[in-house]
């Protein structure tokens, strides 16, 4: 899949996208991603990518003209390409939304940046997507973390071992826990029954430890 970012700072991706399971992704030719720097489309002296707010009030919008100018140069090689805005706003993103965006060959993710982005930016958006309910200074953090969620889903992307963990949250419950070696540490004890051989108590008690940690931390994933 080909992700288009649009985004006032593309410095900000070199790393995260240069690690770990992306960057395998991307050297396998499973992922390809194209930064697009907002400002290249801008055409005022300024090059500035927001203005005030008409009506009012504090902060800047950013300004409809640049976006959709990205979005258009976008089209021209990936006319068929999802557009997503980046925005506290949007549809929460889940286990279920990622899937369905791994299945999209062209996706733009359009990071919105200071109070706001121009309403007028929506008609020519598909969906508008949140990574949680609180506030992030841009969309550019949320966009590295669609990345993340979506590459591990890519076919392909992961090793088997890594495989079987992602399915848990499709599964509607949190990871049981996990122990390694030693047998003790700071007087803490391993789970005698993992020490067991007994694969079916084992399965049992992680079962029940599942449900346990999701019943404490998340009882919506139980009850919804
Ligand atoms: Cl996608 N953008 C911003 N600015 N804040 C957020 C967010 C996105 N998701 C949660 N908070």
């Amino acid at each position: 899949m080909h992700v288009h970012v649009v985004t006032i700072f593309p410095e900000l991706f070199a790393s995260p996208l240069a690690v770990g399971i992306v960057k395998r992704a991307r050297d396998a030719g499973l992922l390809r991603i194209s930064l697009i720097d907002l400002r290249a489309y801008t055409s005022d002296r300024h090059r500035s990518t927001d203005d005030y707010p008409y009506g009012g009030g504090s902060g800047m919008v950013m300004r409809p003209e640049p976006i959709v100018a990205a979005l258009d140069a976008i089209a021209l090689g990936a006319a068929r390409a999802r557009r997503i805005l980046l925005s506290p706003r949007g549809r929460l993103l889940d286990d279920a939304r990622a899937r369905a965006l791994v299945g999209e060959e062209d996706i733009v993710l359009v990071c919105g940046r200071y109070e706001g982005v121009d309403e007028r930016v929506r008609h020519f958006i598909d969906e508008e997507v949140s990574i949680g309910d609180y506030v992030l200074s841009g969309g550019e953090l949320a966009a590295l973390v669609v990345i993340e969620a979506m590459t591990r889903l890519l076919p392909g992307a992961l090793g088997n071992e890594a495989s079987a963990r992602t399915e848990s949250f499709a599964s509607g419950m949190l990871e049981y826990p996990q122990y390694t070696r030693p047998e003790t540490f700071r007087g803490l004890s391993v789970p005698a029954v993992l020490l067991s051989g007994d694969h079916a108590a084992i399965a049992r008690w992680r079962t029940e430890q599942a449900e346990r940690v999701t019943r404490r931390n998340r009882p919506d994933l139980l009850d919804g």
